[in-house]
């Protein structure tokens, strides 16, 4: 197995791996340190059974199954641990979750108290490369520590809610109700700036940006703040893009970066499985 940093501010390639066949655990610890690292981890060439996903997942620590989704039922029914991010429709029903247009810059599920530390996504079939559906993500800890001095004194102690009621894609979950003041958000607080247990170093922690407020605040300071986090945190300087391939399997580390994906041209499938991995803890 090679490991190869990407160029830019986060990312690496696994290479020499089969991640269907199991996986020695020096390799294992190899995998756990760069993603810890570099956040994001590109493995090229891979075909997995869903089971075979799960198994690799388990690797990390158990799986956390996806949130409620806008259909109200799990995609991958034989796997409801695993979710299913599609645009196809089959029967006239979606096959998977978010469609065919952006997914907005987000974390996952980080509306519940203690969000997934990590995410897996296997492409099963993506669009040509010129049709869209990029992935996109952002590292938290360079975007903190590049951070004016006035803004890092301005979020110091800040607790934001983090909105459960829609997904990525702007879609209303199943037994929400849309948000009209976001003082009334309904979601997960979590403190504006991570610290990362492991290493003490610290990460902007922003989750999703529709319907978040900043707890404390007037809801024009709260936007005009929020306004600046994002605009600061999803810089290009701060990011690196993935153009998927079939085969690709993606693990990132979901509390220190955010992702978004790419609209694509809706006449072309694209179907993804995804396992997430438990955090240990409240983030703080
Ligand atoms: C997601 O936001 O988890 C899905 C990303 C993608 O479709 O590439």
């Amino acid at each position: 197995m090679r490991i190869d940093n990407l160029d830019g501010p986060l990312g690496a390639e696994v290479s020499g791996i089969d991640l269907s066949a199991a996986v020695p655990q020096a390799d294992i610890d190899a995998i756990a340190s760069a993603w810890r690292e570099r956040l994001v981890l590109v493995f090229h060439g891979q075909t997995l059974s869903d089971p075979q996903l799960i198994a690799f997942s388990r690797n990390f620590g158990a799986l956390d199954p996806p949130g409620p989704n806008p259909y109200g039922e799990p995609f991958n029914k034989q796997h409801p641990e695993l979710n299913v991010i599609s645009n196809v429709i089959e029967n006239g029903k979606p096959i998977g979750n978010l469609g065919d247009g952006e997914a907005v810059w987000h974390a996952d599920m980080t509306y519940v108290d203690v969000p997934p530390k990590a995410a897996m996504l296997h492409a099963l079939e993506v669009p040509p490369p010129e049709a869209g559906g990029n992935t996109h993500f952002a590292n938290m800890f360079a975007a903190y520590a590049a951070l004016s001095p006035q803004l890092k004194q301005a979020i110091a102690g800040k607790i934001a809610v983090h909105d459960a009621s829609t997904n990525s894609a702007g879609m209303l979950r199943k037994g929400y109700k849309p948000v009209s003041d976001v003082r009334e958000t309904v979601g997960a607080h979590h403190p504006l700036v991570r610290t990362d247990p492991a290493s003490g170093r610290k990460a902007l922690f922003l989750g999703r940006r529709p319907n978040a407020y900043v707890l404390g605040m007037s809801v024009p300071e709260s936007e005009a703040l929020l306004d600046a986090l994002w605009a600061h945190a999803t810089q290009p300087r701060f990011a690196m893009c993935h153009r998927w391939q079939v085969g690709d399997v993606l693990m990132w580390n979901n509390l220190s970066v955010l992702h978004r994906r790419d609209p694509f041209d809706p006449k072309s499938r694209r179907v993804m499985h995804r396992s997430q991995i438990k955090g240990d803890e409240r983030v703080a």
